[in-house]
């Protein structure tokens, strides 16, 4: 199946891109210190849903900190790649809204955090992250 490369250059501090990987709407947000540091600050116990669910990480099912949400490797914890679909029912949620800076679901009001961790219900879990990996500093490919 296909995979789908983004150039990271072209995608300015604070914005979310949206592009598409098999169909699918993915999110990549070039976050910005402010927004690193806000879902740092969440403990893991305050999570609806507390599991990290990325499959780039050795064990997918790790604590849903930051560090194991956000791309891995020195300098790049400001992206943040996820699947752009309300794990809901399936509506596609709009970026940088809701009280957790990071989207918010108009079809039944779920809403996600800086890290894509669900911070409201009624979605049961974190936006889910598709398999990736950096082919250079500035671009990744996805899937
Ligand atoms: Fe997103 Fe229901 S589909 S809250």
């Amino acid at each position: 199946l296909s995979s789908t490369e983004v150039d990271l250059g072209q995608i300015q501090e604070g914005q979310i891109v949206t592009v598409k990987w098999r169909g699918k709407p993915v999110f990549v947000w070039n976050r910005s210190a402010k927004d690193i540091e806000e879902a740092k600050a969440v403990p893991v116990s305050a999570l609806l849903d507390p599991i990290a669910r990325n499959p780039n990480l050795a064990t997918p099912d790790s604590p849903a900190t930051d560090a194991n949400r956000a791309a891995v490797g020195e300098g790049r914890e400001k992206w943040l790649v996820v699947i752009g679909i309300c794990t809901h029912l399936g509506c596609v949620p709009i970026g940088h809204m809701g009280e957790y800076d990071g989207w918010f679901c108009p079809c039944h009001g779920s809403e996600y955090d800086s890290a894509g961790r669900v911070r409201r219900g009624p979605a049961p879990e974190n936006l889910w992250i598709p398999p990736y990996n950096f082919v250079s500093d500035t671009k990744i490919s996805i899937g």
